[in-house]
């Protein structure tokens, strides 16, 4: 394609490498520009609208546009525009959102750790799983367990930790202490006949059998998203964190919850680690910790972690750790404004009020040909496109139907999280019912010109 020069398009394809983009389409086909927001819509530069029903990246909880939130900013700008948390230095809105953190946490925590990203916070907690480890006089304890299709980051360790193969193929990753158990995914992964909670069971078997395959005196942690996101919006099938923690607990693995997707009322509670009785030793936080409007992550770490995190830096000197921007004063203040705005609006109630019109809303398009299966809870969903759902036969992938159904959703204005055949939905929190029956809406049009199509190829049925 050819753009006019200096246009926004010749500048991105000349300039920017994508995240998460084929880039020699990009370089061919250009970047879809977005130039603002308001509530849960975007706005491109073309000046069509859409409904982003994943929130951007599962993190605008708030929506795309505050005038309050961009005060705080200003106004903490003013006031202390940066400060770090090294060598003893503290400033005010670190330590409040500390203080509201910890009131909130799902389980009794001691300490709040920040970093900038979920990727970072995830990053630190595997340090401190090992730096714990080694306090107490067990520092064979180096394996990490998560699962596959789970998704943590994209630093080294958080990719490592995440199971998807696409996102460590050419990077000469895993690195090798990080293994992956079973993905729980009951729909596509269930024997005939089995009930959730058989499989449940058999996937508590295959987590322990790995644990002592690799020997469980070298296990440090095992990590888990309450609902699993990016990995197509897995709801823990019945029982399976009910069999899974005490197989944790048996062989003395910490249990790190991943809440950065989950966390601030995504599950219609204000954790995941409440809608599923998790008791994490740690909980990494970031997305809706402050909206999406600023980057900033937390790690919630408990008294058996920190006291040891005491003694060993009694024994080196110095928690020898830390990120210049971690606890960022803008970042902090906004976070801090974001959850006073949780409390305002009832942030959970309303997530619990809107939770099950999202659920009936797609729910309804469960009859659908294209759709195999719908599951969700609270303002997150996932959908199998699958060619035949009730004998789960999935479509060849070389249709490509998410892919279409992804293109068929914009041309209808609506954004949405597409991994394979798999559809998430995450909707700002903010979202009205009016519009979650919009997404439907839109959806069901955008899946019929894909049904159309696909049935004038033949591959349908
Ligand atoms: C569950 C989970 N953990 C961690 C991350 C990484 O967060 P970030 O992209 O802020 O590094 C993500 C991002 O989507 C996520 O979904």
């Amino acid at each position: 394609m050819t753009y006019i020069p200096n246009s926004i398009e010749a500048r991105d394809v000349a300039t920017l490498v994508h995240m998460q983009t084929n880039l020699r389409k990009h370089q061919k086909e250009g970047p879809h520009v977005i130039t603002r927001g308001q509530g849960s819509r975007v706005f491109d530069d073309a000046g069509r609208d859409y409904i982003d029903a994943v929130a951007g990246l599962w993190c605008a909880s708030l929506g795309f546009g505050s005038e309050r939130l961009a005060q705080v900013a200003a106004e903490q700008m003013r006031t202390l525009g940066y400060y770090h948390l090294y060598r003893h230095r503290s400033h005010e809105p670190a330590v409040a959102l500390a203080e509201t953190l910890l009131k909130i946490a799902p389980v009794p925590m001691a300490r709040v750790v920040f970093q900038c990203s979920g990727s970072e916070a995830n990053d630190t907690a595997v340090k401190l799983a090992w730096y714990y480890w080694n306090a107490v006089g067990e520092p064979q304890r180096t394996k990490i367990i998560a699962r596959r299709m789970g998704y943590h980051g994209s630093t080294c360790a958080a990719v490592s930790l995440s199971g998807k193969p696409d996102m460590h193929a050419g990077f000469a990753l895993p690195f090798a202490p990080f293994k992956h158990t079973e993905f729980p995914h009951y729909y596509r992964r269930h024997e005939p006949g089995e009930t959730q909670t058989q499989f449940s069971a058999r996937m508590a078997e295959a987590l322990e059998t790995l644990i002592q395959a690799e020997g469980p005196q070298t296990i440090a942690a095992f990590f888990a998203e309450p609902v699993m996101g990016a990995g197509g919006g897995i709801l823990p099938p019945s029982g399976y964190f009910e069999k899974v923690q005490p197989v944790l607990r048996k062989y003395d693995i910490l249990f790190v919850a991943d809440e950065v997707i989950c966390g601030f009322a995504r599950t219609g509670e204000m954790w995941g680690s409440q809608t599923y009785a998790l008791r994490p030793d740690m909980v990494t936080s970031a997305k809706a910790l402050s909206a999406a409007m600023q980057p900033i992550s937390a790690v919630l770490i408990n008294e058996r972690i920190h006291e040891a995190m005491l003694a060993q830096s009694d024994k080196l000197g110095n928690f020898a750790h830390g990120f210049t921007y971690a606890g960022h004063p803008v970042a902090a203040a906004v976070a801090l404004e974001v959850q006073k705005i949780y409390a305002e609006i009832d942030i959970v109630g309303r997530a619990k009020r809107l939770g099950p019109v999202l659920q009936s809303a797609l729910g309804r398009l469960k009859a659908h040909p294209l759709v195999g299966d719908v599951r969700g809870v609270g303002l997150i969903l996932g959908m199998e496109l699958m060619r035949d759902g009730e004998r789960r036969i999935p479509f060849d992938a070389a249709l490509n139907v998410g892919g279409r159904v992804d293109e068929a959703a914009q041309r209808h204005g609506l954004l949405v999280r597409v991994i394979g055949d798999r559809l998430v939905f995450a909707p700002p929190l903010v979202i009205e019912a009016a519009d979650i029956e919009d997404i439907a809406a839109r959806l069901e049009r955008a899946l019929n010109d894909v049904a159309d199509d696909l049935a004038r190829e033949g591959a349908l049925g």
